[in-house]
């Protein structure tokens, strides 16, 4: 079943124009002049049930703009969108109740609380029983080791504590979508690997959907099979994280290991087996490897507009 069917979605933005100087300003303040900013246009993906799916793009690519609009907080400018049945926008209690948002830039705790206290809100706001609130609970809590901190107040934790704070809340009321923006950014290296390796099982443990943002190469290739690239508002790509390379890549790496060492050449796909064979003629080879271009240098190779 699809869980989420966005067709033709898009979004405009009113930006003020700022006119310079001060007259400028003053006019600015007294007869606001505003453009358009499109900032997603015609985006049209479905995602079914326990897919975990990476959505990907260069900053201000719309990636935020769209699961806002997926979320309920934007309200598109046009297209539609359906997520788990409901309208997003409605904001419906029944829609609230299977889905949560975590942006990675965002606090949702209780800053003054100790996460403890937010926890416990929430199993008020979604009616959880008092026997599944304890289950879901114990099992994040333990997942993402955070029981030693659970009493101190949000404000003294350290930005992956918070983090992992923010998904027990996001998760303590087993929502059916979960949409994370960008939620490993400014982690420590460390903490974003624990941060995956936890997505990780928990989507493996459940049919819920995942929506994953991230401008970190490393997140999505770790999580995602599927990917949605997005690029100036627009879909770029829609498919198996293994096909970008095929579908964008235009060159291979031929490796030639020699007794004084390996030189690789970037050979077009085409040209690999004739290209091969010459080089194997050279008696001083004594090796060669094949490989596909790093999936971050093809990525990068989009977005710079090839
Ligand atoms: N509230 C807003 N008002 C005007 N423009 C916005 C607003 N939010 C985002 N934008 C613009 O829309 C585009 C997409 O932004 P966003 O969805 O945040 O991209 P991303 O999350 O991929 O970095 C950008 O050009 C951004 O500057
Ligand atoms: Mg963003």
């Amino acid at each position: 079943m699809h869980t989420i069917i966005a067709d033709g979605l898009s979004k405009v933005y009113d930006v003020q124009k700022k006119r310079p100087g001060l007259s400028g300003s003053l006019r600015d303040l007294y007869s606001p002049v505003y453009e358009k900013k499109v900032a997603v246009k015609d985006v049209s993906f479905v995602i079914d049930e326990g897919e975990l799916v990476g959505f990907i793009g260069p900053n201000g690519a719309g990636k935020t703009t769209t699961l806002k609009m997926l979320s309920g907080l934007l309200y598109p400018s046009g297209g539609s969108v359906s997520v788990i049945g409901h309208d997003p926008w409605k904001r419906q209690y029944d829609f609230l109740k299977n889905i949560s948002l975590v942006m990675g830039q965002k606090n949702q705790l209780w800053w003054d609380l100790p996460a403890i206290e937010s926890f416990n809100l929430a199993k008020d706001i979604y009616g959880i029983s008092d026997s599944s609130y304890k289950k879901t609970l114990n099992n994040l809590v333990e997942m993402l080791e955070i029981g030693d901190v659970l009493n101190v107040q949000v404000r003294k934790l350290s930005l992956g504590q918070r983090m992992k704070a923010e998904l027990v809340a996001a998760l303590i009321h087993s929502p059916k979508i979960l949409f994370l923006d960008e939620p490993t950014i400014g982690l420590d290296v460390v903490m974003q690997q624990s941060m995956r390796s936890f997505l990780k099982q928990y989507n493996q443990g459940g049919d819920g959907s995942i929506i994953l943002t991230s401008h970190y190469m490393d997140d999505v290739k770790e999580l995602c099979k599927r990917v949605i690239i997005i690029d100036q508002g627009s879909i770029l790509y829609d498919g198996l994280l293994s096909e970008v390379i095929a579908k964008f890549s235009k060159h291979k790496i031929i490796e030639v290991i020699t007794p004084a060492g390996t030189k690789t050449h970037k050979v077009l796909r085409k040209q690999v087996a004739e290209k091969a064979a010459e080089l194997l003629k050279d008696p001083g080879v004594v090796d060669i490897n094949i490989k596909e271009v790093e999936i971050e240098d093809v990525i990068r190779q989009v977005f710079a507009g090839k």
